[in-house]
């Protein structure tokens, strides 16, 4: 009944394979040691029909199946960590000051070296998988699957369907979730430079205050939400940067306000986009002022496809113990994001069990998941491509 024991096998290589990196943490697109580790992990594995170097350091490895013609289906893991200081108080912590994996990210590069080395030595499956392993998941923009995907690896390689897998604190080991349609939020940004007139402290009248505008558009933008989203979808406007004159006797020429848009439909994007510019101004302007205003799009929302997701639930089923097919949709971006918009696929979460949250410098990936994360790959390559 053991679903797992096939992979027990990997456990302590790919453990011994994860806390190495997580000793080792790297940031952003320079995350060379890592991509270095990655390849040649493969190239024992004998794998070596790569590419590396693809948006800097991604790396796409693939893998031929022996049972013949078929697609090919790519698998992503992540391989950036935070510039966060490590307080897990764990052996294997962080040995770079103020840099760790607090994501998980080592865990995810692991496991897919573990499937890797599995499928590697099970060629049963038709067509081929492509290992995809990326750079700077955690940086605004550009980020790096979006610089991958730019590059054109999907195209190059053929790929058809994308599969990302994501730990999650809170969710049980041994479990996963997902759910078909929207998963992770688009993450927008915007700017609103608030523009009066300054001067004395003292003779607000000779002056236009855009500290008092920026009070009224900060509080006029709550109610975006409240009174002009529909209800049943959903949609995050915060404020969160604000910043006016040095001194306390100075009215400022201008205002700057900053902040972030969440939500997991692609039209509430266009929509928030155009009701921020228009309250910001219209109350700007009300008050004998104006505002520049800039709208950054960001990640897309992280949607899955409905086949693929079915596939990943087969997958999850046959290697977890538990699948929740109606994960409640985060408000937290992913960006992966950039490669679901250019294929058919699916993110999964996988239990990390009863942790500190993701980006929490108390945070560790859980090794007892390993089985699980690769337990799912392999059977994700079976249900795709018959048996591995
Ligand atoms: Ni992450």
């Amino acid at each position: 009944m053991n679903r797992i024991r096939e992979f027990d096998h990997l456990k302590a290589e790919v453990t011994e394979w994860r806390r190495h990196l997580h000793q080792n943490p790297e940031l952003d697109f320079a995350v060379e040691e890592t991509a270095r580790f990655v390849t040649e992990k493969l190239a024992s594995f004998g794998i070596n029909n790569m590419e590396p170097g693809i948006a800097g350091t991604g790396i796409v490895a693939l893998v031929n199946g022996e049972g013949g013609d078929g697609p090919v289906i790519g698998l992503r893991a992540d391989m950036d960590a935070l510039p966060i200081q490590e307080a897990s108080g764990k052996p294997w912590a962080s040995r770079v000051p103020g840099r760790m994996h607090a994501c998980g990210h080592d865990g995810h590069t692991a496991m897919l070296l573990g499937a890797a080395k599995y499928l590697s030595g099970k060629r049963g499956f038709r067509g081929s998988v492509a290992f995809i392993f990326q750079p700077a998941e955690e940086v605004e923009l550009p980020s790096g699957g979006l610089k991958m995907v730019e590059d054109g690896f999907l195209d190059r390689h053929s790929i058809k369907r994308v599969y990302g897998m994501h730990n999650w604190p809170g969710i049980p080991v041994g479990e996963f979730g997902t759910r078909a349609g929207a998963l992770m939020a688009s993450q927008d940004d915007f700017d609103i430079v608030v523009k009066g007139r300054g001067g004395h402290a003292a003779a607000p009248h000779h002056a236009v205050d855009p500290v008092v505008i920026a009070a009224h558009i900060i509080t006029g933008l709550q109610s975006l939400v409240s009174r002009n989203a529909d209800p049943t979808e959903s949609l995050v406007v915060s404020v969160t940067k604000l910043k006016g004159s040095d001194a306390y006797n100075v009215i400022p020429d201008t205002v700057e306000i900053a902040g972030t848009v969440r939500t997991l439909e692609a039209s509430l994007r266009d929509a928030a986009e155009q009701l921020i510019e228009r309250v910001a101004r219209g109350i700007a302007q009300a008050h004998g002022g104006d505002i520049e205003f800039l709208y950054r799009r960001s990640v897309p929302v992280t949607f899955n496809e409905t086949e693929a997701t079915e596939a990943a639930l087969r997958a999850a089923r046959l290697a977890g113990t538990a699948v929740n097919d109606k994960t409640k949709p985060v408000m937290g971006a992913e960006d992966f994001a950039y490669m679901l918009q250019e294929r058919p696929g699916a993110l999964v979460f996988l239990g990390n069990g009863d942790t500190a949250a993701v980006h929490n410098p108390a945070y560790d990936f859980n090794d007892d998941a390993i089985p699980y994360g690769i337990g799912f790959w392999v059977n994700l390559v079976k249900t795709e491509l018959g048996k591995a």
